[in-house]
């Protein structure tokens, strides 16, 4: 028996304590680069290659995006708080000012993206106020050095004191 209604602000009020990435899915599009932020992608599948994120039905880029069916998804590297709140709006230009360069397929990899994720999407499926998009994932590369950007406690952040083991395995 639940004590308390999981109200929105309740739910919240606990999630803000879980960490998370940050993202920017990205299209180049006929009329120019689009894109919006997400905290929400993930690792879905290793054989075959799946990634996801959630998207809110709110999105106004989304609508953009989906048609075009083909899209980077650029995990932000700890330089990068000002390019997420860029994306984290709705309208305007967001790519004024942020320097990209076509992926393999085209779409746009930002230049301070710590990793990037050559996409088109596979199913989308629906999850409440968001759905689920997820992706075949085509090309993807990470740089060499620097941490990723963590969104927490309402707050960018830095990984502190770096990881607890050597990372192993770059590509
Ligand atoms: C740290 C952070 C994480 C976010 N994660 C998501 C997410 O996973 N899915 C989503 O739809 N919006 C997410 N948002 C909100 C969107 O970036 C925001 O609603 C943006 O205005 C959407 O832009 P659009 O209307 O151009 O699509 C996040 C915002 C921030 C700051």
């Amino acid at each position: 028996m639940r004590e308390q209604e999981v109200s929105p602000d309740r739910l919240r009020q606990v999630m803000r304590h879980v960490p998370t990435g940050v993202a920017v899915v990205a299209a180049a599009t006929p009329d120019g680069p689009v894109g919006l932020a997400v905290g929400s992608f993930v690792s879905v599948s290793l054989t075959p290659p799946l990634v996801g994120f959630f998207v809110a039905h709110a999105s106004t880029t989304w609508p953009v995006i989906e048609p075009h069916g083909r899209f980077c998804v650029n995990v932000l590297g700890e330089e990068g708080e000002d390019t997420c709140r860029a994306f984290a709006v709705s309208g305007g230009d967001k790519f004024a000012g942020v320097t990209w360069r076509p992926s393999p397929a085209g779409s746009p990899v930002l230049d301070n993206a710590l990793a990037w994720f050559d996409c088109t999407t596979n199913t989308i499926s629906d999850a409440g106020d968001h759905r689920f998009v997820l992706a075949d994932v085509h090309d993807l590369s990470v740089r060499p050095a620097g941490g990723p950007l963590v969104f927490c406690h309402g707050t960018y952040q830095r990984l502190g004191n770096g990881p607890t083991t050597d990372v192993k395995g770059r590509v």
